[in-house]
């Protein structure tokens, strides 16, 4: 072939390995929402998705499945720890995400991101038609927009950025902050959740490099494009330092580029989530959830990936004083709490699961009855109907997360409830609360502020309910995950 059109390029492969009942493998489309929005476009243009397929040690070769072209990326084990453990969730997450957990800075690290950056970005130049468009997702391959560029300087390059961006001062910290900023701006359209993570963006570009920007326009000089940071032995600095001198006035033209960065916050697949919340035996099964529960009167609900960004504790804390107190009581309220294990090889996510699982043992210790339990706690990841069904089943949806890029399970919750009931408490430190104006907004930090919104929700006037679950209705509905990624595209086409 001449290769594709379209390429997706992403930590994670759009595929899961799955294995049959008969005992043979196969793969199965993923179910999240970047997948379900991309798949329709891969499938109408020649498309291709670039990945790791999930296991350490062990290459594949390309394939196709239900219309899209699968070109596996492939890591060794210690890659994973170095490159995906390590420097992806071991320094950037935390950094990214206000340092609630504290970021470590290793050079090996480091060195490994720096090589499997370089093999995703010659995968992508190997796949990609002349004058393709590639779309690079995500904090793990942040230097693979300048990689590309200087591999395919013929095709448009777009990245978008799931999570946080960090302030100014927090990025600082890291010690290769001007090679990531270079990296980035090898993209013509680099993307983020919020406008604060796109200025955080800019500043940080305006600090450490000193490029001229206007109106979400970087002028990216031409000659840094040969800068001799990629020869520095062990990659282990950054070859400028410091801040560098602010250009003030647009630069000549012809003597560089424009990189645009701003804000495009991501949906869900509201469709999907809208007619599974419609079908007969999903709502079954999420009246049969609340028999199981022993019918309570509130049933609050948390779906997070055990990460200590969620803020699982603080709404545990909450909880277990309103038991305390006698605000709420076993029987008549009940907090179900999903937590769907997540980048269990890394230390700080084993440690949070060991405190998460010790306070639910000593609240369902000291709160259940012989009929009832607390906390109903499960460390299990669910099929979307199961979900769809615990959306249905929860009075008020708890999203208390400290930071997070957007948080999709609110626009979940919110585009299930069909009937506008049921009550979404959500932390403004979410993207999503950005567009979220009308749910319960809460400082998570703030534990009196959290408990109080937890007795609201539960006490809620109904038709105060109503009109506020109608207003998020009406945001989640008319912003999906599809259009989305085409206004993504259609700004990256259109520069
Ligand atoms: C976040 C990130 C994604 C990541 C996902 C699951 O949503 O933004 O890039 O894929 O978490 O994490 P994992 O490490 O399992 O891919």
């Amino acid at each position: 072939t001449q290769g594709y059109d379209f390429v997706v390029v992403a930590n994670r492969l759009a595929v899961n390995r799955i294995t049959q009942e008969d005992g043979t493998e196969d793969w199965q489309r993923s179910p999240g929402g970047l997948v379900t929005a991309l798949a329709p476009i891969m499938a109408a243009s020649e498309g291709a998705w670039v990945g790791w397929h999930g296991a350490p040690d062990e290459t594949l070769e390309p394939f196709d499945h239900e219309g899209m072209h699968l070109h596996p990326v492939p890591l060794s084990e210690q890659e994973v720890e170095f490159y995906y453990e390590g420097f992806s969730n071991g320094t950037l997450w935390p950094l990214y995400h206000d340092v609630i957990a504290r970021p470590l800075f290793h050079r090996r690290w480091w060195d490994a991101y720096r090589r499997v950056n370089q093999r995703f970005a010659e995968a992508a130049a190997q796949v990609a038609a002349r004058g393709a468009t590639v779309w690079v997702q995500d904090y793990q391959l942040q230097l693979v927009p300048q990689m590309l560029r200087d591999l395919r300087p013929d095709v448009k390059i777009g990245f978008f950025n799931h999570i946080p961006f960090p302030p100014p001062g927090l990025f600082a910290q890291l010690p290769w902050r001007h090679s990531v900023l270079r990296g980035l701006l090898g993209a013509d359209l680099i993307g983020f959740q919020r406008d604060s993570d796109a200025r955080n963006f800019q500043r940080a570009v305006r600090h450490r490099l000193g490029h001229y920007i206007k109106a979400d326009q970087i002028y990216v000089p031409l000659q840094e494009e040969d800068d001799a940071g990629s020869q520095i032995p062990g990659f282990s600095a950054d070859p400028s330092r410091g801040t560098a001198p602010r250009q003030l006035s647009a630069p000549a033209p012809g003597s560089h580029r424009v990189a645009e960065a701003r804000a495009f916050p991501i949906s869900i697949d509201t469709d999907t989530i809208v007619d599974l919340a419609g079908r007969e035996d999903i709502i079954a099964r999420s009246k049969e959830i609340r028999e199981e529960l022993g019918n309570p009167e509130t049933v609050f609900l948390g779906v997070d990936r055990l990460d200590y960004t969620k803020g699982i504790r603080h709404r545990m804390k909450a909880y277990e004083e309103l038991l305390h107190d006698g605000d709420l009581e076993v029987g008549q309220a009940c907090l179900v709490q999903i937590a769907s294990p997540s980048r269990e090889g890394v230390e700080s996510y084993q440690r949070l699961r060991d405190e998460i699982e010790l306070t639910v043992g000593r609240i369902n210790g000291e709160f259940d009855t012989m009929g009832h339990t607390a906390i109903r706690y499960l460390h299990h990841s669910y099929p979307i109907e199961e979900m769809v069904a615990l959306y249905l089943a929860a009075d008020v949806m708890l999203v208390t997360a400290l930071r997070d890029g957007m948080n999709l399970v609110a626009k979940e919750y919110v585009a299930a409830r069909k009937d506008a009931t049921g009550v979404l408490v959500l932390s403004e430190f979410t993207g999503a609360a950005d567009q979220l104006r009308q749910a319960l907004l809460i400082n998570p930090h703030d534990i009196d502020e959290l408990k109080a919104a937890m007795v609201k929700a539960a006490q809620i006037d109904p038709d105060d309910a109503k009109k506020r679950m109608r207003s998020l209705r009406r945001q989640v509905v008319s912003h999906n995950v599809k259009r989305w990624a085409q206004d993504f595209l259609d700004r990256l086409h259109h520069l």
